[in-house]
């Protein structure tokens, strides 16, 4: 018969889990919602990019991965750092439009204003840049 002194005998109340991860499933499930539409990303857009600071009016280009790069690219300063939604630098005011962001970011964007170094435009967007 097991003892408390026997080492394989084990009580239901010895037996503590703690989980800090999410599941498969969760992480599927917030990729998906983070990515949205996948072949929406694929076909070439008719959105702009208004930089209001710069006074430039672009026509948004898929092939850039981020409104950072793509900015950066149409010789437009934004400041950034990490380029991955870690640090805020980036944090721009969005005066109209809206953005998709294509991973999980350390920073949230208050309402009205994004991290440009991870997100894309999913409409005519006008930044305060
Ligand atoms: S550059 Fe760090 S959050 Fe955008």
């Amino acid at each position: 018969m097991a003892g408390i002194a026997d080492p394989c005998f084990i009580q239901k109340i010895d037996i503590h889990i703690e989980s800090f991860n999410k599941n498969d499933q969760d992480l599927e499930d917030d990729t998906q919602e983070l990515l949205g539409d996948q072949e929406s990303l694929k076909t070439e857009p008719d959105f702009s990019i208004e930089f209001l600071q710069s006074g430039k009016k672009v026509k948004w280009d898929n092939r850039y991965r981020s409104i950072l790069e793509f900015a950066e690219g149409n010789d437009i300063e934004i400041s950034s750092g990490c380029l991955f939604g870690d640090c805020g630098t980036c944090l721009t005011e969005i005066k109209k439009g809206d953005v998709r962001y294509l991973h999980q970011t350390l920073i949230t964007a208050d309402k009205g204003k994004c991290l440009p170094c991870s997100c894309i435009p999913i409409s005519n967007v006008v930044l305060n840049v």
